[in-house]
């Protein structure tokens, strides 16, 4: 593995060992003495807001002996409209890696081609594989795996989260459902692409949340759809995970939101609080996955 571009280019066994090493690093945080990036700096590219893949990345190259360099694009020259391909020749010169969150899949995958460092997604429209790998490790932690598993995603289906988890589902072959209203399912284009998975879509909550064994949500209003915000609060309103629907699901189901909530939209704030430990576990997992996935991209160099 040279870049994390999405969970679409991994392998099963690539997401079982990344997997694997988190657990592994989480277990002995504060014992180790390896520094993988002694003396690296990588640069952090963000077009949108953080607060859980920012720090995290930022403690997690320290942890590993490397030097963040934090760069909001709105300051760099890339805000004012120099080329990602130019960007990425300039930095691929001077530092040993990055990690960009912006808009456009295709920036990301620009930057790795032009750079020629490594290069990690750390969100764009299309995907948010940090996270998925997160949330797969908190999956394991807290029911033993995903093996056998039906996971259930509630709101907006064709968002970044959504449609990484359709690739994650594909590779591991653990059940997927998503409840969205038609208008926020995969898109066709996304389905084909896809291809054969075992992925249910539906517009009925009691289906997805049936025999449910992870109730997974995101917002309802993606960085970048701000103005459309009205109209979704409106529509994904009956898709909200709450009580009653968590009543419907397997006795031990696990709730897992990739934050922030906003609570008595996608989540109540009811069942935020009684599973926020669940919920901040996988928040936590964040630094250890991505830590696995700064090792394996050093490895691979
Ligand atoms: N879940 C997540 O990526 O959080 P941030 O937007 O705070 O980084
Ligand atoms: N779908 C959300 C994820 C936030 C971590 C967004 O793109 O804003």
């Amino acid at each position: 593995m040279k870049h994390l571009l999405g969970i679409e280019q991994l392998s099963a066994s690539e997401i079982e060992s990344l997997v694997e090493k988190a657990i592994e690093l989480k277990a002995n945080r504060g014992k180790q003495i390896e520094h993988p990036l002694a003396g690296e700096t990588w640069a952090m590219i963000f077009t949108k807001s953080s607060t859980r893949t920012r720090v995290s990345f930022e403690v997690g190259l320290n942890e590993f002996g490397a030097r963040p360099l934090f760069l909001n694009s709105k300051d760099v020259q890339l805000g004012r409209g120099e080329p990602i391909k130019d960007t990425a020749r300039v930095l691929g010169r001077m530092v040993h890696g990055a990690i960009i969150r912006t808009f456009d899949q295709q920036d990301v995958v620009d930057f790795a081609e032009f750079g020629k460092i490594p290069t990690i997604n750390a969100l764009t429209d299309e995907e948010h594989p940090c996270q998925i790998l997160a949330d797969l490790m908190t999956i394991r932690e807290k029911l033993g795996g995903w093996e056998g598993k039906k996971i259930s995603f509630f709101g907006d289906g064709d968002c970044n989260m959504g449609r990484s988890w359709a690739w994650a589902a594909k590779h591991l072959g653990f059940e997927l459902c998503i409840a969205a209203p038609q208008a926020f399912q995969p898109a066709e284009e996304f389905m084909t692409r896809l291809g054969s998975a075992p992925v249910t879509i539906t517009d009925d909550v009691k289906v997805a949340a049936e025999n449910c064994d992870v109730l997974y949500t995101d917002t309802w209003v993606s960085m970048g759809k701000e103005e459309e915000a009205g109209a979704r609060l409106i529509e994904l309103a009956p898709f909200q995970i709450n009580s009653e629907v968590l009543g419907m699901a397997n006795q031990n189901a696990i709730v897992q939101h990739c934050l922030p909530a906003y609570r008595d939209n996608e989540i109540t704030e009811e069942v935020l609080e009684e599973r926020q430990d669940e919920i901040f576990q996988q928040a936590e997992n964040r630094l250890h996955a991505q830590k696995a996935i700064l090792m394996a991209l050093a490895k691979a160099r």
